[in-house]
Order: structure tokens, then sequence, then C-alpha cells
């Protein structure tokens, strides 16, 4: 693999965490299932690709994601590696309880800014959704789980066009109130640019929110994940949301595409000499063979550039 010797910049983290979601986000927009043993492979190459976070799958109606009805089943096949975290989403009480007989040790509940996504996301509006999820934190950290909560549509929204800041930080801050660990900031349909996500983390920092409780999750829509990502960490946000290859997208949210490629990431992570713990040539090579059981090509670059 070509290597190019890294050099620092000034005002970066030594370390980023890189929190995969290929699994989960990357798969559940594919519409020809999946088989499960697949899927276990996938995520145990991720593992030993170095990945120390993989979000493995979602505990949600099986007819909203059918892709991600084998839920139980994958985790039960699924050889877990020393050292890693395999979060999963959860919406509600139910979910919990089946993510629960799953053994499972970290969950992800996931709200909207956006009144117009709660409802074809969740059903709900977003005070009924925070309502939902309010038992499911709590409980949740009571049998002692990491509880993620994500933000989705926190810069644009397809239907309402520019989302206020206000209504990203206080739905944020609903979350973080209900007991949730980490919040992870959500460009569902990857139409932020960087003035913006400096807006948005500095709207969360006068809220008085830590920068060291958030995360960021952008899609490549519009070809903008990593400049935001670069943004974000320049802002002190260590911990980044990516999908192996650049799959990706919501079901319901339309023009949602793949997110940010973790090849993409890694690259440019080891030119900024940044650890990430994760080894470039084993992902690629975990890309290239999803790519031929999807049928498709990856859209990362990095990924077309070293196969
Ligand atoms: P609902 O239809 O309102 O459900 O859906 P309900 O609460 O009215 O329940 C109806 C029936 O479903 C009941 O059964 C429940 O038991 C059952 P009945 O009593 O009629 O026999 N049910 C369940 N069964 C299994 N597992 C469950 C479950 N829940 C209810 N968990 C619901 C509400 C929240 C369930 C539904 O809207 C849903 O599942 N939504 C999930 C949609 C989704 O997964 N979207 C993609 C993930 S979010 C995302 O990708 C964004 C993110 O990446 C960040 C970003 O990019 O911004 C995270
Ligand atoms: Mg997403």
């Amino acid at each position: 693999m070509l290597e190019i010797a890294p050099i620092r910049a000034e005002g970066l983290p030594d370390a980023v965490t890189i929190y995969e979601v290929g699994p989960r986000d990357g798969l559940q927009n594919e519409s020809a299932i999946v088989p499960v043993e697949v899927k276990a492979e996938f995520i145990a190459r991720l593992a030993a690709a170095g990945l120390r976070t993989i979000e493995a799958t979602s505990f949600v109606h099986p007819e909203w994601v059918p892709q991600l009805a084998d839920a139980a089943e994958l985790l039960e096949v699924l050889e877990r590696a020393p050292g890693v975290r395999y979060p999963v989403l959860v919406p509600n009480e139910r979910g919990l309880e089946r993510a629960l007989e799953a053994e499972i040790t970290d969950i992800a509940v996931f709200a909207s800014a956006t009144e117009s996504f709660a409802r074809r996301n969740l059903n709900r509006t977003i005070a009924e959704s925070l309502t939902m999820f309010a038992p499911v934190v709590g409980r949740a950290r009571e049998a002692g789980l990491g509880v993620r909560g994500y933000v989705s549509m926190c810069f644009g929204d397809p239907w309402e066009g520019t989302v206020p800041i206000e209504q990203v930080v206080s739905v944020g801050r609903a979350l973080l109130e209900m007991g949730c660990t980490e919040l992870s900031l959500g460009d569902t349909i990857g139409v932020a640019t960087p003035g913006r996500v400096v807006a948005l983390l500095e709207g969360f920092a006068v809220a008085g929110t830590s920068v060291d409780s958030l995360a960021v999750h952008f899609h490549d829509t519009y070809g903008q994940a990593l400049s935001n990502t670069l943004t974000a960490l320049r802002e002190g946000v260590t911990v980044v949301d990516a999908s192996t290859g650049g799959l990706g997208g919501c079901p319901y949210a339309e023009s949602a595409t793949g997110n940010l490629a973790t090849e993409d990431l890694v690259w440019m992570l080891n030119g900024l000499g940044i650890s990430t713990g994760v080894n470039l040539q084993l992902l690629v090579d975990t890309s290239i063979w999803m790519a031929d059981k999807l049928g498709k090509p990856s859209p990362s670059r990095v990924v077309q550039a070293l196969s």
C-alpha cells in the first residue's frame, strides 16, 4: 500500500476514537437481505482491522427495517472479540427487552431535531419520542449499559430546510439530562458545511455541554463529510462515526446516502499522524469483500484508490 509520511497539524487531537456504524447504518439501507453469516463475518473483520466500537445492528420494529430483523440471531452467532464494544440501536422498551436478551453492553437511542423526521422515523412527535426514550435510557443505565443518544437532522432536513441550532441543542440536552453518556450529532442527509459545524458545537458549548460528550456523524451526500469532520476535530471533538466502505443511509430520510467512509477518515488521520489503532489495508480488504457480497463497488475514494 502506498504510504506518505505523516505531518502533524496544530490544533488537532493525538488520537481519535472511530465509532464504526457500517453493519448498522451501512446495511440498514440495503434492500437485498444480507445473510446473517455475512454480517457476522463483516463485523469480525472490522474488529480484526482494529476497530474497537462497532455498532452491530438495531432492535427496531422488524417491519420498519427488514434488513436488521435478524438482530437477535446475529448477536447469537457473533463471536465477540475482547476489548470490542458492539452497541445496538434501541427505540423503545420492547427493543430494550429484545436487546437485553442478546446480552449487549451498549445501546443507542435516536431522536430527531425536526418534527418531520421524528414522525417519519419514529411515528412520534419529538416530545413523544423523548417520552418513549426516557424509560429505555433509565433502565439501560440501571443495568450498567453505555447509552448513546443520536440527534438526527442536526443541520438540514429534507422537509424543513435549515434546522435552527437551538432546536438541535434542546433535543441533545434533553437526551443528556435523561442519562445518555454520549451524544452523536447526525447530519443525516449530508448537507452540513464547516461554518455550520462550528456554530452547532458552539451552541452546545454555550448551553454548558462539554465537547467530551459529543461525537459527530456525517453522511457524505454532498461530499462534505471529511471537511466537516476535520472542522469538528479542530473544535475538540475526538469521537467520529464512520462506515467502512462508505455504506449507509436512512430508509426514512429522502436523499440520505452513505456515511463518511472509515477508510477516507483513516487515510486523513494517518496523514496527520493521529492514532486510531486501525489497519487501513485490512479495512480496504473488508470493503472489497463486502462490495462483492453486495454486488456494487464501494463509493469510498480511498477504497477505490487502494483497490
Ligand atoms: P410504531 O408503529 O409506532 O410502534 O413504531 P408501536 O409502539 O405502536 O407498536 C406497534 C407494534 O410493534 C406492537 O406490537 C409492538 O410490540 C411492536 P403489537 O402489540 O401490535 O403486536 N414493536 C416492536 N416489535 C419489535 N421490536 C421493537 C418494537 N417496537 C414496537 N423495537 C417504532 C414505532 C419506534 C417501533 C418504529 O417507528 C421503528 O422501529 N422505527 C425505527 C426506524 C429506524 O430504524 N430508522 C433508522 C435508524 S435512525 C438513523 O439511521 C439515523 C442515525 O444514523 C443518525 C443520523 O444519521 O442522523 C442514527
Ligand atoms: Mg446515520
